[in-house]
C-alpha cells in the first residue's frame, strides 16, 4: 500500500513542484515504485517530467479527467519509470465546478484506492492556495510535506496552513499528519535566512521534524527546466544529496508522525526583518 504525500504550501514559488518532482526522483533511485500527480492547473510538474499537458487534456488523461469520472485513473496514468497523472487548465474548471459539492474533498481518495497497491510512493503536487485540487489532496493523503522558504511571510505562513490542515482533517480525513516542513532555497549566507531557519526549529521542536534545508542553487533550478532530475544528473551536488537525504529520511520515518500543533512564532524576530549578508 503507498503512502501517498501531499507536498503542499499555499505560497507558489516556494519549490513544491521542484521538491514532487526530484524527491521522486529519488525513490525511483531507490528502487521504489512512484506515482507523481499534478494537483496544480498550471502542469508544472507535468512538464518538468517531459510530458505535453495539453496533448494529454485532449486524449483525456488527467486529473480533472479522473475527477469527473470520465477516465478510469489506470487509463489516466503515463510514463514508464516514474509513473505521471497530469494536470493542465481543465483542473481550474473543475475547481470552480467542485466548490459547490460537499463530498468534493473526498473523491481523489477513492479513485486512488483503486491504484494505491501498485506503488510505494504517491506524490502529490498542490498548487497555489486552497484549492479544491488542494483539498482533494488532502483528503487523499496519509502525510503532508511543506516546503517553505525562509522568510517572515513564509513562516508566517505555515502557522495559517497548519490551522487549515488541523481543520481539514477533522473533518475530512482524520489519518491526515503533518510529515514535516522542508526549507528550500535557503541561502546560508543571509543571516535572516538563518535566524528563521531557528525560529522554525524552536517553534516546530521535536513534534514537527524541519528537514535538513535544501541550498538554493543553480543546478536544481537548471534541471528542472532540463527535464532530468538533478538526483539523476548531478548526484553528487549539494542539491541531489539534500534531497537523497530527505528521500532516505521520509523512507525511515514512521508512518504516523504526530499532529501538528504549531505555534511558529509570528512575533518580531529581533532584528531579522531585513536582508543582511552577516
Ligand atoms: N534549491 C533550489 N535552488 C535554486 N532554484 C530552485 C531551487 N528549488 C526550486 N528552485 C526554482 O524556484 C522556482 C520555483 O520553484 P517551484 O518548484 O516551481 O515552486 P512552486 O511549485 O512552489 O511554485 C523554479 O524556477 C525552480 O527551478
Ligand atoms: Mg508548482
Amino acid at each position: 500500500m503507498a503512502r501517498i504525500i501531499a507536498i503542499a504550501n499555499e505560497k507558489g514559488g516556494v519549490a513544491k513542484t521542484t521538491t514532487a518532482h526530484t524527491l521522486g526522483n529519488a525513490f525511483l533511485s531507490m528502487g521504489k515504485r512512484v506515482l507523481l500527480i499534478d494537483a496544480d492547473a498550471q502542469g508544472n510538474l507535468t512538464d518538468a517530467c517531459g510530458f505535453d499537458a495539453d496533448a494529454l487534456g485532449e486524449e483525456h488523461k488527467t486529473l480533472a479527467h479522473v475527477l469527473t469520472g470520465q477516465t478510469p485513473i489506470a487509463q489516466a496514468i503515463v510514463g514508464k519509470e516514474l509513473h505521471v497523472l497530469a494536470s493542465n487548465q481543465f483542473l481550474q474548471r473543475l475547481n470552480d465546478a467542485l466548490v459547490r459539492e460537499s463530498e468534493a474533498p473526498t473523491r481523489l481518495r477513492s479513485y486512488i484506492r483503486a491504484i494505491a497497491n501498485n506503488y510505494d510512493y504517491i506524490l502529490i503536487d498542490c498548487g497555489p492556495g486552497i484549492t479544491q485540487a488542494t483539498l482533494n489532496a488532502f483528503g487523499a493523503a496519509d502525510h503532508i510535506l511543506i516546503p517553505t522558504r525562509l522568510d517572515r511571510y513564509s513562516v508566517k505562513g505555515i502557522e495559517r496552513l497548519a490551522n487549515t490542515i488541523s481543520r481539514f482533517a477533522e473533518e475530512h480525513n482524520p489519518r491526515l499528519r503533518v510529515l514535516g516542513v522542508l526549507p528550500t532555497m535557503f541561502q546560508k549566507n543571509y543571516k535572516t535566512e538563518r535566524d528563521y531557519l531557528s525560529q522554525l526549529r524552536h517553534h516546530l521542536g521535536l513534534q514537527t521534524p524541519v528537514f535538513e534545508p535544501i541550498p538554493m542553487t543553480g543546478w536544481v533550478n537548471n534541471q528542472v527546466s532540463k527535464i532530468k532530475s538533478i538526483v539523476s544528473s548531478r548526484p553528487t551536488s549539494i542539491g541531489a544529496q539534500n534531497y537523497m537525504l530527505l528521500a532516505h529520511t521520509i523512507d525511515g520515518a514512521p508512518v504516523a508522525a504526530p499532529h501538528l500543533d504549531v505555534d511558529v512564532g509570528t512575533t518580531e524576530t529581533h532584528g531579522t526583518r531585513h536582508s543582511e549578508i552577516a
